[in-house]
C-alpha cells in the first residue's frame, strides 16, 4: 500500500484579491474576499490523496467550528485524520492572504493550534512503520518536526521536507532529511546552493529539489543536477502551487516512481493547480493529471 504520512499545519485561509500586493505601509483597494481550506500540511496531504496516495494526516486544530470544517475537508478527500489532536485553548490556525491580478500572493500565517502539533506517539510510530514516506513542512514547531523525522529515520521511512517557510531551525533538521524541497528564496536562506547544503556535515539530504516558479524545477541528486522545464498555464492563483508540487512528488515516490518521472508529475500538477482560486481549488485528480501527462 502506498501509504504516505503527512505531519503538518491546517489553516483557514482568508483570501482577498487586489490589483497588486501592497508594499509595507501601503493601502491598496482590493476586490472580493473568500475563505478556503489551507495550511501547507493539509494542502500537501490533499494534493497527494487526489493523486492516489493513502494519506494519514497528523496535526492539530482548535475545539472550534473552523477545526471541524478543516477536518471534514480532509475526510472528504479520503484522508485519515485520526491522528489530528484538538488543542484545549488555542484556536484553529488561520492565514491572511492577498492574491494579485497576476496570481501572485503574500501570506501571513497565524499558527494557533498548529503550535501544539504533538510528537509521534506509539500509534503514530506504528503507522510510520507501514509507510512509504513522511512529508513535513515548516509550519509546525521544530521540536515536533524533529521528533517526526527521527521516528521516520528509525523506521527506515524516507523523510521529505518542504522547507517552507524556511528558518535557521529547519536547517538543523537536514541530517534526518532524505529529500529537501525548496523554492529559490528558501534555498538561499538554507545555504545558497544545493551542493553547499547536500555536502555539508556528515549526512545531508541525498536529493534536493528546487522549484523555479514558471521556469519549472531542478533536482540535485547524488551530486548530479538535472532540470524539468516549466509548463505554461493561465495563472489565476499560485497559492498552493508549492504544496501541490510537494504532495504530488511525495505521492509519486510513494507509488515507486523514479525521481525523474516523479518530478515531471509534480511539475505538471503544480502548474495545473494555478488555474483555479484557492490553495486546493486547482489541485488535479489522478485522472486530470494522467490526461495532461498524455497530452504533453
Ligand atoms: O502554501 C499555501 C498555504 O500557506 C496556505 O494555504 C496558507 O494557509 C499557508 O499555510
Amino acid at each position: 500500500m502506498n501509504t504516505l504520512v503527512v505531519a503538518g499545519s491546517l489553516n483557514l485561509d482568508l483570501v482577498g484579491r487586489a490589483p497588486r500586493i501592497p508594499a509595507p505601509g501601503e493601502t491598496v483597494l482590493g476586490g472580493s474576499l473568500a475563505r478556503f481550506h489551507g495550511g501547507k500540511g493539509g494542502n500537501q496531504a490533499v494534493a497527494a490523496a487526489r493523486l492516489g496516495a493513502a494519506v494519514r494526516f497528523f496535526g492539530a486544530v482548535g475545539r472550534d467550528a473552523a477545526g471541524d470544517e478543516l477536518l471534514a475537508g480532509l475526510v472528504v478527500e479520503g484522508i485519515d485524520v485520526a491522528g489530528v489532536a484538538r488543542a484545549e485553548a488555542a484556536a484553529t490556525g488561520a492565514a491572511l492572504i492577498t492574491v494579485s491580478d497576476a496570481g501572485e500572493n503574500a501570506i501571513t500565517v497565524l499558527p494557533g493550534a498548529n503550535l501544539e502539533v504533538p510528537a509521534p506517539g506509539d500509534g503514530a510510530r506504528a503507522v510510520l512503520r507501514g509507510a512509504r514516506g513522511l512529508l513535513l513542512q515548516g509550519e509546525i514547531p521544530l521540536a515536533a518536526n524533529r521528533a517526526w523525522a527521527e521516528a521516520a529515520r528509525a523506521a527506515r521511512v524516507p523523510v521529505l521536507l518542504n522547507a517552507a517557510p524556511a528558518s535557521a531551525g529547519l536547517a538543523a533538521l537536514l541530517p534526518w532529511v532524505d529529500l529537501l524541497l525548496v523554492n529559490e528564496t528558501e534555498l538561499a536562506q538554507l545555504g545558497g546552493s544545493e551542493a553547499a547544503i547536500g555536502t555539508a556535515g556528515e549526512r545531508g539530504p541525498a536529493t534536493i529539489v528546487t522549484t523555479l516558479g514558471a521556469r519549472g524545477c531542478r533536482a540535485w541528486h547524488r551530486e548530479r543536477t538535472f532540470a524539468v522545464p516549466g509548463v505554461a498555464v493561465h495563472v489565476v492563483d499560485s497559492t498552493g502551487a508549492g504544496d501541490t508540487f510537494a504532495g504530488a512528488l511525495a505521492a509519486a515516490l510513494a507509488a515507486g516512481r523514479e525521481l525523474s518521472a516523479a518530478l515531471a508529475e509534480a511539475n505538471l500538477a503544480a502548474a495545473l493547480s494555478c488555474r483555479r482560486a484557492g490553495a486546493r481549488g486547482g489541485m488535479p485528480t489522478r485522472a486530470e493529471l494522467d490526461a495532461a501527462l498524455a497530452a504533453t
